[in-house]
């Protein structure tokens, strides 16, 4: 690997201001969660809507996900930075358990869902694809809550951000 292009690759993707969530998994494999700026929309228009997210295949969370066959993407809300640091493994020090530090409830298929997330996705796990380092997982959507505060958490040029309204240019 080029290092020098390794590092204006990341200096370039970190101008790319994402919105954050946390991956979560529950089932026979356990309960896991995971801080991520991949998920992306795929679909709408499929059999179901789906969606697809990143996850470094040595993350124990994209294992279980794999195991569990299910997921659940949930869409932070710009109040929610600590959590995303939390599910990052950035809390010093690691709490025993990163899910006792918020509310969360089983979503219409078991998943954990967070409470206060901007919108939760509830998933199927339809396929996976082991790219070099990381998992590419796609969901079929299977339920999808939405709160009533919308503005979600975004993190760019190394710093957790948030959308402001820009007026239009004459
Ligand atoms: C804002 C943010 C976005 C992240 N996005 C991803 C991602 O899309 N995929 C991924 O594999 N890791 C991502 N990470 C890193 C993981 O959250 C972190 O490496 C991981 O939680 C390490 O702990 P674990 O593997 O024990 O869960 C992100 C971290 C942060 C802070």
């Amino acid at each position: 690997m080029d290092a020098e292009l390794r590092g204006r690759f990341i200096e370039g993707m970190s101008r790319a201001a994402t919105f954050v969530a946390v991956a979560t998994t529950d089932g026979e494999a356990g309960r896991f969660g995971v801080t991520i700026s991949s998920l992306t929309s795929v679909s709408a228009d499929g059999a179901h809507p789906s969606l697809l997210a990143c996850v470094h295949q040595q993350s124990p969370a994209a294992m279980a996900i794999m195991k569990n066959r299910a997921f659940c993407a949930n869409l932070l809300h710009e109040g929610q930075q600590g959590l995303s640091d939390l599910f990052a493994g950035r809390s010093k020090p690691a709490p025993a358990s990163r899910f006792d530090a918020a509310d969360w409830r089983p979503g219409p298929a078991g998943q954990p869902m967070l409470t206060g997330a901007t919108a939760n996705f509830e998933c199927r796990l339809a396929t996976a694809l082991l790219w070099e380092t990381h998992f590419i997982i796609v969901g079929q959507v299977t339920s999808v809550w939405l709160s009533d505060e919308p503005s979600a958490l975004l993190y760019g040029q190394r710093a957790y951000r948030r959308a402001v309204h820009l007026v239009p240019e004459e």
